[in-house]
């Protein structure tokens, strides 16, 4: 199962894909002012022919006017300004609708920080030729951590196993945020019912793309932690995606279990089929 770069996949695999369209690299900020200008301009190196949008929430430290700067010297950078802090969903939201608008054909999600190493998206988009969505992956073979505190490796894992087991999708790497949508995949998973605002945004997103049936690869990537600025990750984002991803493991076995009783009631009111006909 290694089509396209990935290493493991779900979905109608024998399917044919259509081209890419231009890619525009989604970069959601909230101050990261000492990053922007640095990721903005290895994003351009790496994949020259990408536009980039950075959906900034107001930032206090003043990212949004140096996104400004950047963009004004260049026509293949767009920021988009958003009234305050809002959470990395709303902002990605946003940030989609932005581009589909404007008609690119792939978005990608990309934190600010380094993180995500803007030189690996080639391979990431290499591997969308052949899939709907691709997820860069810490927890596939291949995949790496460099510099991340022991306690956010083990919420990290423990989430994804936590959201795997919950939600039943199998993939290992279920709450990265490195992601290459074709703009079809975000069309048919219903986007306008997205309500996560932290990072269990991301669980809802794999989660409704492969119970839509998309073909969900994973590529592994090296996720490099932050030399600057601070994580914005907090309790109460592991408390929303604790409660939410809990909430839809259990709707959907209650949906099956609704199901099944509703299949048997179905047909205890029929004839059974193979009745013996009375003479
Ligand atoms: N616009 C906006 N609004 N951006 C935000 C917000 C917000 O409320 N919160 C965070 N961001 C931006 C940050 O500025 C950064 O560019 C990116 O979202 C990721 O935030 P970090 O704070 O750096 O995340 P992390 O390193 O702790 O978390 C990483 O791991 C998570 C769990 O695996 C990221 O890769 C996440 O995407 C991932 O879900
Ligand atoms: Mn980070």
């Amino acid at each position: 199962m290694n089509d396209g770069g990935g290493v493991s996949g779900t979905g109608d695999q024998g399917r044919q894909f259509g081209p890419l369209g231009m890619a525009l690299v989604i970069i959601p900020t909230y101050n990261e002012a000492e990053n922007i200008q640095s990721i903005v301009g290895r994003v351009r190196v790496a994949v020259p022919e990408a536009h980039i949008l950075v959906a900034d929430d107001n930032s206090p430290d003043g990212t949004g006017k140096i996104a400004d700067e950047l963009a004004a010297d260049d026509e293949q950078v767009h920021v988009l300004h958003r009234k305050g802090k809002e959470g990395l969903g709303a902002a990605y939201l946003a940030g989609f609708q932005w581009g589909l608008d404007h008609d690119y054909g792939v978005l990608v999600e990309m934190d600010a920080d380094g993180s995500h190493q803007p030189e690996e998206l080639p391979r990431l988009l290499t591997a969308l030729k052949g899939a709907d969505l691709v997820l860069g992956s810490r927890w596939v073979p291949g995949g790496r951590i460099v510099n991340w505190p022991k306690y956010r490796e083990m919420i990290s894992r423990g989430g994804s196993t936590y959201s795997r087991l919950m939600l039943d999708v199998p993939i290992r790497d279920v709450t990265g945020g490195y992601r290459a949508f074709r703009r079809e995949t975000l069309q048919g998973i219903g986007l306008a019912e997205v309500a996560s605002q932290g990072y269990c945004f991301q669980v809802d997103l794999a989660r409704r793309a492969i119970k839509s049936g998309y073909h969900v690869v994973e590529v592994p990537i090296t996720f490099v932690e932050r030399e600057l600025g601070d994580s914005k990750m907090s309790q109460d984002i592991v408390a929303e995606a604790l409660w939410r991803v809990t909430a839809w493991g259990v709707g959907e076995r209650v949906g099956r279990v609704g199901r099944v009783l509703g299949r048997k009631d179905a047909a205890g009111a029929q004839e059974p089929p193979t009745a013996p006909k009375t003479p």
